[in-house]
């Protein structure tokens, strides 16, 4: 028999509901300890996996009493929010989207994995793969943003890095894919409500990333806090066991969110404990985190024979394959064995930094604001973000140091050693004390060049942290206006430096600053790689992966939107629009200027026709006709005009880059399979329908910038 079957047969109750039990360790280093000391659940067999861990020392305490001191010695499975990074910080998910580079994304998963699992660590509660269409919701900025297909490539990288090509190995970890699904259109953008959404939806939007999750090989899949459409998700049969295991195979772990098996009571769905664990348990949701509601509630729901010991059985086998397919049981200490030299630790922070530089995407760039070009003796670098070393990670980082991360003002003092860096924050990110802004304006007074660092703190995004008005927080917009006034009438520019995990409403900010680079939240190395921006060292390429609203009532809104009946038309009134506000956004999916001038010219599409088997090949000619090396990023879209149900007006289907000397033209050339054109039909099924389909490439999901070629499809 199998080391799996032998176990399960030897175990008592208590001992398998110990491996269906994650609870948060006594060494979490963020958040309440709400379990208190585990160490004698783990000794006696009856707590099997632990979240919230920080340090190899403390993890291999734990596994020696697990492995050495329980009965049957099963090794501990332990887990972290390891997101963006874990003691080196990434860009937070959003910022990274930016760089629509599958190869980065799966190279900082790989060594955030390896930098994880040096401590100790076999799991990692991610990727997040929820679609983020309201910028309301704070979790966005764990997310790649509005667009499922975008979804679908960052599932394969990040699976792809975090899994590496072998489970066991001493630099892998078990990836989850969270939250299934359909958690980013809570109602109103308010976290933890409901949602209701439409089955087309689930189908086309929501559900695609976690197939290609599914299909990379993921190792466990979380359900979301949130009821869909009276439905709790870890509570779902329907998704869970018919969608997640039954259609598309899914034989891992699920593993619950925080208490979200005890929550099933809140939601109004389960009684107590025993309702609430036999729920979870018989929609396949194995692994109880912090209710503890399997401990407590499975034993009298079995005697009651709500549930059956075969149901146990069958989660216990899929947690202890897990543990045997991660190599625990070969060799528990193999993570965490050896320290990261310094080399690799260094490497790291590298490729933080030019991660870091790629994800920053310039808005806007007028008057020659940017790169610095003129001789500065002296910078200003002012505002509430530009020494905040604690801000710089952004939402998740439970192993970060603040103290390591690379502030605005440090990186511009690294940068330019010959330049006077002049500091003042003029006002802190969220109070109403405005004393300190005459001083900040001072500096402005003495200084050639004024960066002005303003947005969001690292925890104003992130779980929990929903806003209503997506401006900036406290009195920085004052402040903000007083630095623009005072360097016009100083005839000097400004260049904005926004940090956020959403897009913010800002467009007044847009309209007065000369430059404005999203900085989102972009890590350790946040300083050194606005600085390699600004000084031009590196030309800025980040897109935003989504869109910029210029209202908060235009939430939400995003390319992929249906048409109307009724498309406006403002010679008509009877048409789809607000009458306060443009139905256009400040900036479009994909938006993002460089340093070079891109043109796209001679759009080539084969074959022009096409069948279901084909792949077609589209080509366009790139010039830079600026005078700086850049590079550019070539979005292809497609939209079906005429279907048995409406299609998106815009459909996102791939993406290129090329980098161009000044003057130099090159050819981007994307590839596209005709299966890719296929869509759920009027019974949801998916049909590859004949007619003709327009193939869209440009820069951006601006339609009037975008060069097309219609193709005829049959069947
Ligand atoms: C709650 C969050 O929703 C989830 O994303 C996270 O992985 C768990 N807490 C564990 O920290």
């Amino acid at each position: 028999m199998s080391r799996v079957e032998t176990l399960i047969g030897d175990m008592t109750l208590a001992e398998k509901l110990g491996q269906l039990t994650m609870t948060a360790s006594s060494y979490a280093v963020t958040g309440p300890v709400i379990a208190g000391d585990s160490t004698e659940s783990i000794r006696d067999g009856t707590l099997g996996n632990l979240l919230n861990m920080v340090g190899a020392d403390h993890v291999f305490e734990m596994q020696r009493l697990a492995v050495e001191g329980s009965r049957l010695g099963i090794p501990l499975l332990i887990g972290l929010d390891i997101i963006h990074g874990h003691r080196t910080l990434f860009p937070v998910p959003l910022a990274e989207a930016a760089l629509f580079d599958p190869e980065a994304w799966t190279l900082t998963a790989r060594e955030a994995a390896a930098e994880g699992a040096a401590d100790g660590l076999a799991m990692t509660f991610a990727p997040m793969l929820d679609v983020s269409r309201d910028p309301r919701w704070g979790r966005g900025v764990e997310s790649f943003g509005e667009d499922p297909w975008l979804g679908v490539r960052m599932a394969e990288a990040k699976i792809r890095g975090f899994q590496g090509a072998d489970l066991a190995a001493a630099g892998s970890l078990a990836a989850c894919a969270k939250h299934f699904c359909a958690y980013g259109p809570v109602t109103a953008g308010r976290e933890y409500a409901a949602v209701d959404v439409s089955e087309r939806s689930l189908q086309e939007v929501h559900l695609p990333p976690f197939a290609a999750a599914i299909a990379a090989g993921v190792a466990t899949v979380m359900p979301s806090f949130t009821d869909l459409a009276g439905v709790p998700m870890t509570a779902n049969i329907p998704l869970l066991r018919g969608w997640l295991r039954a259609e598309h195979g899914f034989d891992g772990v699920i593993v619950s969110d925080y208490n979200a098996i005890a929550e099933l009571i809140n939601h109004g769905v389960a009684a107590d404990l025993v309702e609430a664990a036999t729920l979870a348990l018989k929609a396949g949701v194995d692994i109880d985190m912090m209710s503890d509601a399997y401990r407590r509630g499975l034993p009298p729901a079995l005697e009651r024979g709500l549930v059956t010991m075969s149901e146990i059985d069958a989660a216990v086998r899929r947690v202890l394959t897990l543990k045997e397919q991660l190599g625990l049981f070969e060799d528990p200490y193999r993570r965490g064995a050896k320290a990261e030299s310094p080399v690799a630790v260094a490497n790291r922070r590298q490729i933080a930094r030019s991660v870091g530089a790629r994800a920053i995407v310039m808005l806007k760039n007028e008057n020659n604001a940017l790169p610095l070009s003129r001789p500065v003796r002296q910078l200003a670098v002012i505002g509430p973000l530009a020494d905040a070393c604690a801000e710089m990670g952004g939402a998740w980082g439970a192993a970060q140091k603040a103290e390591d991360h690379v502030t605005v003002v440090a990186g511009f003092r690294a940068a330019l050693p010959k330049v006077e860096i002049l500091h003042s924050a003029g006002v802190a990110i969220q109070s109403k004390d405005t004393k300190g802004i005459q001083r900040a304006l001072d500096v402005c007074t003495q200084a050639d060049e004024i960066l002005l660092c303003v947005g969001e703190g690292a925890y104003m995004s992130g779980e929990a942290a929903s806003r209503a008005q997506l401006g900036l927080p406290g009195e920085q917009r004052a402040f903000a206006e007083a630095v623009f006034d005072h360097a016009k009438a100083l005839g000097k520019r400004v260049i904005v430096v926004l940090f956020s995990g959403r897009p913010l409403v800002v467009p007044w900010l847009f309209e007065k600053a000369d430059a404005v680079l999203a900085a989102w939240f972009l890590g350790s190395e946040a300083g050194n790689a606005l600085a390699d921006v600004v000084t031009g060292r590196v030309s800025p390429s980040g897109r935003t992966p989504i869109t910029w609203p210029r209202a908060v009532g235009q939430i939400p809104i995003f390319f992929g939107q249906r048409p109307s009946g009724r498309p406006f038309n403002p010679q008509d009134h009877f048409t789809s629009k607000y009458l306060d506000v443009s139905n256009e956004p400040l900036f479009h999916f994909g938006h993002g200027l460089t340093y070079g001038r891109f043109a796209l010219s001679n759009l080539r599409v084969t074959p022009e026709r096409v069948t279901e088997s084909d792949t077609i090949e589209v080509r366009v000619a790139v010039t830079n006709e600026g005078a700086r090396a850049a590079e550019e990023t070539v979005f292809l879209f497609t939209h079906d005009k005429v279907a048995s149900v409406t299609r998106p007006l815009l459909e996102l289907k791939g993406f290129g880059k090329i980098a161009l000397g000044p003057g130099e033209t090159g050819t981007v050339t994307l590839r596209l399979r005709a299966t890719d054109l296929r869509f759920p039909g009027l019974d949801l099924q998916p049909v590859f329908e004949p007619g003709e389909v327009e193939i869209l490439a440009g820069p951006c999901a601006d339609r009037a910038r975008l060069l097309v070629q219609s193709v005829r499809l049959f069947a």
